[in-house]
């Protein structure tokens, strides 16, 4: 098993790509909220089963302005929730949304790899649509395998490179160059760190807004060839004591 060490010297590429005006405003649209984040946030739910709802502690890292704070709740029924972001600006919004949550919600600013939190404190990792803003993915994942208790779950979900490079993408959105995966990179790069996750606890999918038409031709029954896997979601499990 892989025992990840704490937060490591990274290279000197920036950790952070700050978001372009027009993706900040789209994370706090209705669109983002109903169509990516419910649906992310539900099918996690479904794929962890039992074990993910009321746990002690769960984090919300790359949390943006708060948007999911409620859905875990609602969802998870954690008896305290954490919400981490690297920027100031969205860290002042999601503790708005923390403050109108009811229940033990906070919110941190930091990076993801750099976590200001204990070895194996964390029992349930919610990381919604972060990993392909940051440089140093390994160092992130590790850290996130740090701080997560043994037998505690890692939620993923990511969208991946097919999407992210999508000329409407890289025109309205900014990400790091060239770090992106498809799914079985992403699932590589996962259990790399020493996580393990269940075949049947992951999944692969081509939602009609990452399609370069948004889905039209498929609504219209003329979709050629099948189109490349979009967006995957992963259950991954740091392993139990002994
Ligand atoms: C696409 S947004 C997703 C926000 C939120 N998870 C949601 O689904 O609404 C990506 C978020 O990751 C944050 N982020 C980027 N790099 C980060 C880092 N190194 N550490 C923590 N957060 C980071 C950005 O500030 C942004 O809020």
């Amino acid at each position: 098993m892989n025992s990840a060490p704490g937060p490591t010297t990274l290279p000197s590429t920036r950790d952070w790509v700050p978001e372009t005006a027009f993706g900040k405003w789209f994370l706090s649209t209705n669109i983002w909220r109903k169509y990516v984040l419910e649906l992310a946030v539900a099918d996690l739910r479904r794929l962890g089963g039992e074990g993910v709802a009321g746990v002690e502690k769960m984090l919300d890292v790359g949390c943006g302005q708060g948007v999911a704070l409620p859905l875990l709740m609602q969802h998870f029924q954690p008896r305290s929730l954490l919400g981490i972001d690297i920027d100031a600006a969205q860290v002042q919004k999601a503790r708005q949304t923390a403050a109108h949550c009811g229940g033990q919600v906070s919110v941190l600013q930091s990076s993801v790899t750099r976590l200001d939190l204990p070895d194996n404190s964390v029992d349930l990792i919610f990381c919604h649509q972060l990993i392909h803003h940051v440089a140093h993915q390994e160092a992130a994942l590790r850290e996130l395998y740090r701080v997560l208790a043994p037998g505690g779950a890692l939620l993923l979900s990511e969208s991946c490179a097919a999407f992210i490079h999508t000329w409407s993408v890289r025109l309205l959105f900014r990400h790091p160059e060239g770090v992106q995966k498809s799914a079985d990179q992403y699932l590589a790069l996962v259990r790399s760190i020493g996580f393990v996750v269940d075949p049947q606890q992951t999944e692969a999918s081509t939602p009609w807004w990452s399609l370069p038409d948004f889905g039209l031709l498929r609504r219209l029954g003329l979709q050629g060839r099948t189109p490349e896997v979009t967006e995957v979601l992963m259950v991954a499990r740091k392993p139990g004591l002994a």
